[in-house]
């Protein structure tokens, strides 16, 4: 129960117990048996240890919604049966063939505990549960070789594949030779035999192995999704790879060359201060799937613990997912922006509404009349008083480090003013999510952080605090927060989805009722509230 599982989250994705890690097969679904049932389905795969808390063992554990918020257990969809993944069911994806039936790429680990890649298959197509899958008799079918140089332990996580008007299907597997991580390019005619491209789609020196890579097309015209085997003049490309070096998903936009089969990023990885990311907090190994239905992208990403394993073991698990977000290309063509599912909303309950007010610098004020450990807030902020904005050092540049350094308690011109959720009622613990608004040459600059150093009396957790630069100029635009609030997470979404930053915080006074929400400015000159929502979220029933 909730007195002595305080940190289970009430409509954040997690299994009963145990660990869980990311790299979802996921997909919206359609019943294949066409307009007789409307009844659809969304898939969620996601790495599981049936044995413990920790990473280990690792299979296919499934659940099934048709809102992507209430969830279904099922059977385990793959574990190890076959040599080709007797060691291992990591990461995959899957796949809609032509006439929509389902397949899924994903890395088995074989005897020699190399990283190979399968293919699995619905067994009942006419199951809308898609409850039994079974393993091609060719597995693997693309594996390290003497000759083709592939490296057996860096060589896993096949991503959703696309078709080309040549009639060839390309998938991608994340890698690393030497220090240069490499997108793997594979085709295949039929989805059996898959030849490997003598070069990859693309890949960047001094970036280490890249994880669950991703690539799909973004419209630059409309905020639709597409189908991941769209191309042409009117989307983009986007590559995301989580890099294990630093434990974070960075992406880039670029162009994809279907004559050349490469990928052109109009810039690289190779910056890790300006590399854009999903999520500048915790966020890891996530990926996208086009929502057919609704006509929209989708990400998922995976949340790991902030707390040590001992904790994790003695809780007995690890592990949630992120709230689904729709993500579009944003319309400078810069970044993209994401938004929680609209779905998420229909939890909200007991809304409180504030008429815009002043926040002076220095106050604090109660946001009562909401179940603050699970919650969901949208407020903007608008600023006038540019005057006394902080000077922006050049050197500056890493925004997570600017945020640490100007942590939450330390006053500045404009700024920190936001929100201090899982605030006890003596502040003694909260976690604050703020702006700060710097003067630079020629422009202002925003900085959002997260601030968990205050967030526990319990000091054996990860307390880092967050940060990102978030691309608003706040003379003419409202600065717009959004944070989803629940138990032992709070996600964040600066700038209207501009910046996402999720934090795991496990505070001991400030759980269940006694835990506490606040608008703060900490700021010497004050800023406007021109409006703030606030709801309760119900629970939503997961596994
Ligand atoms: C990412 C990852 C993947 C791998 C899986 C194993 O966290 O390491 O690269 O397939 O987890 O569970």
């Amino acid at each position: 129960g909730s007195t002595n599982q305080p940190y289970r989250t009430a409509y954040h994705f997690q299994p009963p117990k145990n660990w869980m890690n990311g790299q979802l097969g996921l997909f919206g679904f359609a019943d294949p048996n066409g307009p007789l049932t409307y009844k659809g389905f969304y898939h969620l795969f996601y790495q599981y240890n049936p044995k413990g808390a920790v990473w280990g063992n690792i299979v296919w554990a499934h659940s099934v919604s048709t809102d992507l918020v209430n969830w279904t257990p099922l059977d385990h969809a793959i574990y190890p049966s076959q040599p080709s993944d007797i060691n291992g069911c990591w990461s995959g994806s899957a796949t809609f063939l032509p006439g929509g039936k389902p397949v899924i790429l994903y890395t088995g680990i074989d005897p020699q505990n190399r990283q190979v890649q399968n293919l699995a298959k619905p067994k009942n197509v006419s199951d809308p549960l898609l409850r039994e899958w079974v393993k091609l008799p060719q597995n693997p079918l693309m594996a390290p070789t003497e000759s083709n140089k592939i490296n057996s332990s860096s060589f896993r996580d096949p991503t959703t594949a696309w078709l080309g008007h040549d009639g060839l299907w390309r998938a991608i597997i994340g890698s690393k030779r030497d220090r240069r991580g490499l997108a793997i390019l594979y085709r295949s005619k039929d989805f059996v035999n898959w030849v490997k491209a003598k070069h990859p789609l693309y890949s960047e020196k001094g970036t280490g192995m890249w994880e669950c890579p991703d690539f799909f097309p973004a419209s630059i015209k409309s905020s639709s999704g597409v189908d991941t085997s769209i191309d042409g003049p009117e989307v983009r490309h986007v590559l995301k790879v989580s890099l294990d070096d630093t434990k974070h998903d960075y992406y880039v936009i670029g162009t994809y060359s279907a004559s050349k089969d490469k990928f052109i990023p109009d810039k690289g990885f190779e910056d890790t201060n300006s590399v854009l990311r999903y999520d500048y907090g915790k966020f890891y190994a996530s990926k996208t799937f086009y929502d057919g239905p609704k006509n929209r992208r989708i990400l998922w990403g995976w949340i790991n613990e902030s707390s040590s394993v001992s904790d994790d073991i003695t809780k007995g698990w690890s592990g949630i997912q992120a709230i689904p977000r729709t993500i579009v290309l944003h319309k400078s063509g810069k970044q993209l922006v994401q938004w929680p599912i609209v779905e998420i909303e229909k939890l909200r309950t007991n809304q409180v509404n504030w008429p815009s007010k002043v926040l002076k610098g220095g106050s604090i004020l109660h946001v009562s009349g909401v179940s603050a450990a699970q919650a969901d807030v949208e407020v903007s902020f608008e600023v006038t008083k540019f005057e006394k904005a902080e000077v922006l050092d050049p050197s500056w540049t890493n925004p997570q480090l600017l945020c640490s350094r100007k942590e939450a308690s330390v006053k500045g011109g404009l700024g920190p003013f936001g929100l201090l959720v899982f605030a006890s009622v003596g502040l003694e613990e909260y976690t604050a999510v703020f702006f700060r608004i710097f003067k630079s040459k020629d422009k202002y600059v925003v900085l959002m952080c997260s601030d968990q150093s205050r967030s526990s009396l319990n000091k054996n957790n990860d307390r880092t605090t967050y940060g990102a630069f978030l691309d608003v100029d706040p003379v003419h635009e409202k600065l717009s927060l959004r944070s989803l609030i629940d138990h032992s997470i709070v996600e964040s979404f600066g700038g209207e989805g501009k910046a996402g930053i999720s934090a795991r915080v496990y505070p001991t006074l400030a759980i269940n009722d006694d835990t506490h929400l606040y608008a703060f400015n900490n700021g010497t000159s004050s800023v406007k509230i021109t409006s703030l929502r606030a709801w309760s979220l119900k629970k939503a029933h997961i596994n």
